[in-house]
């Protein structure tokens, strides 16, 4: 008898594994805190947590075929083209990701056609997304953030005024028009990320708790 009910059970439990997990992107202007939320989201709610941008910075520091391309955009303040960020995410979700609750998407995606391509991917996963946070910042605030942290790390992104201005003109122009997309779609969070880092963690996960129950 258990051997008959076994492979419905397993076919049940697979269907509600898939469907329980949390996929959450945080978005937001250079700076905005994107990455220092995301790391603590992850580890709040057993997310794995994927920077498209670190992974970018990842293959420069390595300097693979990837890496020789993404620097030549990267250290301008200029995006990589849509087809790499896509495939880094492509195959972050092809990876197995044991005992993970989800994914936070941190920086991707950052145009609308990665969140079309994104959402087709999902969909032929069976899975969605749960919410999108946006941490809405002051320009002057993410300038002095990110001049104070290219004296700690150096990211040569952070390196000049005139390249830090424009990463902040790309955001405005190419990648704020998501944030209507994801609007319409009944996703977006919004956050004021002007706080202090745990009144910012606070508040999402306050939001994020009434969304995800
Ligand atoms: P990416 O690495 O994503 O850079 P970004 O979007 O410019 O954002 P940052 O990482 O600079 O800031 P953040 O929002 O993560 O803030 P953080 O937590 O570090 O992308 C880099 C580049 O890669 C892009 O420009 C593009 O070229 C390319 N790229 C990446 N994804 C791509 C895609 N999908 N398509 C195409 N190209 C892509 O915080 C900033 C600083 O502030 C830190 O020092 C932090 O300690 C501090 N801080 C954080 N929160 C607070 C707070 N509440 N109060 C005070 N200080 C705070
Ligand atoms: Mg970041």
């Amino acid at each position: 008898m258990a051997a008959f009910f076994l492979p419905f059970y397993t076919i049940f439990a697979c269907y509600f594994s898939i469907h329980k997990m949390k996929h959450i992107i945080i978005s937001g202007p250079p700076g905005s805190g994107k990455g220092t939320q995301a790391v603590k989201l992850a580890e709040h709610y057993g997310l794995v947590h994927i920077s498209t941008g670190d992974v970018l910075r990842d293959a420069i520091m390595r300097k693979t075929t990837l890496g020789v391309i993404a620097q030549q955009r990267i250290d301008k303040g200029n995006f990589v083209p849509d087809d790499i960020a896509l495939s880094i995410i492509q195959e972050f979700i092809d990876d197995e990701h044991p005992g993970s609750n989800g994914f936070i998407f941190d920086g991707f995606p950052r145009t609308l056609n990665q969140a079309y391509i994104f959402d087709d991917m999902l969909l032929q996963r069976g899975q969605q997304l749960s919410a999108f946070i946006l941490l809405y910042v002051l320009n002057e605030i993410t300038i002095d953030r990110m001049q104070k942290r290219a004296l700690k790390l150096g990211r040569p992104d952070d390196a000049h005024i005139d390249i830090i201005n424009h990463r902040i003109k790309i955001y405005h122009d190419v990648t704020e028009p998501i944030v209507g997309y994801y609007e319409n779609k009944g996703l977006l969070v919004k956050i004021n990320g002007e706080k202090t880092e745990e009144d910012v963690l606070s508040t999402i996960i306050e939001k994020l708790d009434k969304r995800l129950r």
